[in-house]
């Protein structure tokens, strides 16, 4: 039987944290709605002491919202398990994400402290989470540039103190994917009672390897990923749930599933982008609008005789209808003849079909894409002329 891998989605979380993409309670139930239509197995709906709205949208999600597991994220402080606590006493099943950074880094320049203290503290916030939920997560903050030893004695610690899942995030987006899978090997390999507890990734963007380093971490032991919709989060982002999910559809030799219903990926994708206000990138793996374009002669010319000569995904399974042949000057005559057919004009005749070719060379030049009204006028101006 194939192993089970969590999707944790932040998009309500971190991803709600990045500049402009602020969101009303409405909004973010129907994000959270649509999140659980998609499968995802754990909400993160906010940070209730970050601010009265965020507390108040992590009650009305809890209400709304049945299936996936409502988490509220917490400092390793008191106040924040407390107010995190009350957020989500109408959520069927809770659970409380605590942490505090481990880096020297971290605990140096943000806390002034040392790692001893930082253990007590870190163990600290799970029994006292504990005391409110039976589910608790707890975050090694820049784990990623954590030394190892010193996160084993913090993963021990807390699963001790009763964490269900333990979150090893790359928060600057630092680590090299080998580097990251290796940093949950030797956590799995040297942290006793290490299977009492969910290892979990959360891996930033800043160098383009969120997705890598997230692989990795799975391929190495991980069995919760910690994603967003569209890749959205702090500065360059978060690891994207459709490139995970994806991945994991595409490569069966992984054999890890997930319960993301692929084929709601895109309608999510847009929800998300509109009411976060947040273009996505044309080229943006999955769900860009170039990922299942093709535009090249050479590229459109095999698509037609099968897709398989340059689809590894079906657009249908991630929700998208069809693929799509974009005119443009570096196009083939194969992509025009099977324009001109969709478009009902007749094409049996090949000689025609050089002919409004020719022409479709000349237009294409001035333009960035040929339109169906431009090939439909390119074949009656042809007509005309005979
Ligand atoms: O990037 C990070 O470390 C976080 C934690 C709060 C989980 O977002
Ligand atoms: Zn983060």
């Amino acid at each position: 039987m194939s192993d089970r891998l969590f999707i944790f989605d932040t998009t309500l979380r971190d991803g709600e944290q990045v500049p402009g993409c602020q969101l009303n309670t409405v909004e973010k139930i129907q994000v959270a709605k649509a999140l659980e239509q998609l499968g995802v197995d754990v909400i993160e709906a906010g940070f209730p002491i970050s601010s009265p709205g965020d507390f108040n949208s992590v009650i009305e999600i809890s209400k709304a919202v049945t299936w996936p597991v409502i988490c509220a994220l917490s400092r390793a402080v008191q106040r924040d398990i407390d107010v995190a606590a009350e957020a989500l006493k109408y959520a069927k099943h809770k659970r409380i994400h605590t942490g505090i950074g481990t880096s020297d880094e971290h605990i140096k320049f943000k806390f002034n402290s040392t790692r001893e203290e930082i253990l007590e503290r870190a163990v600290a916030a799970v029994k006292y989470a504990r005391r409110f939920v039976d589910d608790v997560e707890f975050y090694a903050e820049d784990a990623g540039r954590t030394d190892n030893e010193y996160l084993a004695r913090v993963v021990e610690a807390v699963i001790k103190a009763g964490a269900t899942v333990v979150n090893i995030p790359d928060t600057t987006g630092y680590c090299l994917p080998e580097e990251f899978g290796q940093k949950i090997r030797y956590l799995k390999e040297h942290v006793d009672n290490i299977d009492r507890a969910i290892i979990s990734t959360h891996c930033h963007n800043d160098l383009g390897m969120a997705t890598a380093n997230t692989l990795e971490g799975v391929l190495n032991g991980a069995r919760q990923v910690e994603v967003t919709i569209n890749g959205i989060g702090e500065r360059a982002g978060n690891t994207s749930l459709e490139e995970i999910a994806m991945i994991l559809k595409c490569h069966k030799s992984i054999d890890i599933e997930t319960n993301i219903n692929t084929q709601k990926i895109y309608p999510t994708s847009r929800l998300v982008s509109s009411l976060m206000n947040m273009p996505i990138q044309p080229n943006k793996a999955v769900v860009g609008r170039n990922a299942f374009a093709h535009s090249s002669g050479i590229h459109q010319d095999g698509v037609l005789k099968n897709v398989q000569t340059y689809e590894i995904m079906d657009p249908k399974d991630v929700g998208i209808d069809d693929n799509s042949i974009v005119l443009t000057a570096r196009s083939g005559r194969a992509a025009l003849k099977h324009r001109l057919h969709i478009n009902g004009v007749d094409v049996s005749d090949e000689e025609k079909v050089d002919k409004i070719y020719e022409k479709f060379l000349a237009l294409a030049d001035l333009k960035k894409e040929v339109s169906d009204a431009d090939v439909l006028m390119l074949a009656g101006a042809d007509t005309a002329e005979q």
